[in-house]
């Protein structure tokens, strides 16, 4: 039985615990809790067709099937059937597919706070004229996305200098020529020039508190930045040190215990 099905439904925003203790049987990467403007909804992701219908029947809501790129069992990570990210070797670039083998960096797609990150990806417009910063970069995994999506100006950087060989090793893995910057540095050393359209950021929510402001400095005026790696309940913080850097709260979303944050100047 393929498990290529989601269930959703709304629910109140004070809710999500109680949907925990309901869907108890569901684990943290298929549970997914997210915000969008003012509705909340919870999600049972990568569930058979006949789970999503028995969900459906006992707590209503809607069910859908996810379309793959392509049906294989060692698909990792299915992004809305539009990409899909694999750690299993492609023999050459593909348009559509991101492979990133496990490796000394951070950032598979199988943890939930780059997935996160990268679904919001597949959801944000206007790839083709922007510009994109990938601040701790690990693997490469979400400048290189940036770069899938159109993207013709990505810089990543990370302080560790194996992440970014291996960051370049994967671009020669899924593209034919080299495009996007890599370089090494610590956040607050590292000197940025430029500003961007779309700043991504998944990282340790003490180092997103400590370098807020910078963060605003480095968006174009209206600029997105997508963090992730914030632990839900490192957020109260997080939102107030974001707040009071003077960046605006577009969207919170959570899954299992770790949340992203979406915001603009
Ligand atoms: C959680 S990993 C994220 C990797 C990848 N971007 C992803 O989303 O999967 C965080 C990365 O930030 C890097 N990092 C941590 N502190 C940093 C700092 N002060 N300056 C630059 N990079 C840093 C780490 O080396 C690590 O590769």
């Amino acid at each position: 039985m393929k498990n290529n099905h989601v269930w959703f439904r709304s629910m109140a925003s004070t809710e999500e615990e109680l949907w925990k203790e309901r869907l108890v049987e569901w684990s943290s990467d298929r549970l997914v809790f997210l915000q969008s403007n003012r509705s909340f909804f919870v999600h049972v992701y990568a569930i058979s067709s006949a789970k999503a219908q028995s969900l459906k029947r006992k707590w209503g809501g809607t069910c859908r099937e996810i379309k793959p790129y392509e049906t294989s069992p060692e698909i990792e990570l299915n992004l809305f059937g539009k990409f899909k990210v694999q750690s299993r070797e492609i023999s050459q670039p593909h348009p559509k597919i991101l492979w990133v083998p496990a490796e000394m960096a951070f950032g598979t797609g199988d943890h939930p706070t780059t997935a996160m990150i990268l679904r919001q990806m597949i959801r944000e417009k206007g790839w083709q004229q922007a510009e994109t910063l990938d601040i701790g970069c690990g693997s490469g995994i979400l400048a290189l996305m940036a770069r899938k999506l159109g993207c013709r100006k990505v810089f990543g950087f990370d302080n560790d200098p194996a992440c970014v060989r291996i960051s370049k090793t994967n671009e020669e893995r899924n593209f034919e020529a080299p495009a996007i910057r890599w370089k090494q540095g610590a956040l607050g050393k590292i000197k940025i020039k430029k500003s961007y359209d779309y700043l991504l950021a998944n990282l340790y929510s003490g180092l997103l508190q400590e370098y807020a402001h910078e963060f605003k400095g480095l968006l174009k005026p209206q600029g997105k930045m997508i963090c992730s790696g914030i632990l839900r309940i490192d957020l109260p913080p997080t939102i107030r040190a974001f707040k009071k850097a003077g960046l605006q709260v577009k969207q919170i979303q959570t899954k299992g215990k770790w949340s992203m944050v979406i915001l603009q100047k």
